[in-house]
């Protein structure tokens, strides 16, 4: 079946859940799904109910699809996401962000846990991203264009939107949240990076590396939605202190800043 034609099926489906027209889209990444319990929730889809979604299979990504309000914005929210290296095409990954595009949002606001790549950055740090390197050696958009949904040759320059990031770095600063605005390396994983992996990007012009939001930026971009990034700092990047990672630290840190995280994406989301 013809991507546009699974498309409808799935807002379909949800639109029979909930009369909601969310505004906004809030992608949550690994250890940070508690920020649900910050949203009024009118409806909860579970992945593998909706036609063509493909379930989330790790560990500290539940696969649901919320609808309701924070504050009085009607959002959608995607609790889990799709990665690539579970196996997936990248057509499959971004499926869930180009149904809450076709459900009406205009602003998609993606999270994600990550390994920090400067020295000055501690875990439980956040990182508003300015900008990504596509470092998963494909493409979303790879294959025939589909003319409904957008250009053959999106333009990237402001692949994050700049007023975003502002009045996200404002709430941050208000808030006293440590932070930074930096550039976010998206890699394939699932292996975490070598030391001269984590050099290289350093070199390159990288703050932060992790292994999602760049092909969901991608896909949003060619939707036209207005995107906005954020990585918790689960970890410094390898190389960078004598520990190793794991996923169960990089989840120990979600839980660390959840409270704070939860309280000014609350925060930005009421003044979109
Ligand atoms: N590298 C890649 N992805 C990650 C990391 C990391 O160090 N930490 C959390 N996600």
């Amino acid at each position: 079946m013809e991507l546009i034609e699974q498309l409808k099926e799935s807002i379909q489906y949800i639109r029979d859940f909930s009369r909601i027209r969310p505004r906004v889209a809030i992608t949550l990444g690994s250890g940070l799904s508690n920020f649900v319990s910050a949203v009024k929730v009118e409806t909860t889809i579970p992945y593998q109910d909706i036609p063509h979604f493909a379930p989330s299979t790790v560990e500290g990504h539940p696969g649901n699809l919320i609808l309701g309000h924070v504050g009085e914005v009607p959002v959608v929210v995607l609790q889990g996401r799709i990665h690539y290296y579970e196996g997936h095409t990248m057509e499959r990954v971004v499926y869930p962000t180009r149904v809450v595009a076709q459900l009406g949002t205009q602003k998609l606001i993606l999270t994600n846990a990550a390994g920090g790549l400067d020295t000055s950055m501690r875990a439980g740090d956040f990182m508003v991203l300015k900008d990504h390197i596509n470092l998963t050696g494909n493409n979303p958009l790879i294959g025939p264009n589909i003319t409904a949904l957008g250009l053959r040759f999106p333009d990237m320059t402001e692949a994050y939107d700049r007023e975003m990031l502002e009045k996200l770095q404002g709430v941050l600063t208000r808030r006293g949240v440590r932070h930074s605005v930096g550039v976010y390396c998206g890699v394939s994983g699932p292996t975490y990076e070598t030391s001269a992996e984590v050099r290289y990007l350093q070199i390159i012009g990288g703050n932060a590396v992790g292994m999602s939001t760049v092909p969901e930026t991608i896909a949003a971009k060619h939707m036209g939605l207005r995107v906005c990034g954020i990585s918790c700092i689960s970890n410094l990047a390898c190389g960078l202190t004598d520990q190793e990672i794991t996923h169960e630290d990089v989840k120990a840190t979600g839980k660390m800043v959840e409270k704070q995280f939860s309280e000014f994406l609350v925060e930005f989301i009421s003044g979109l």
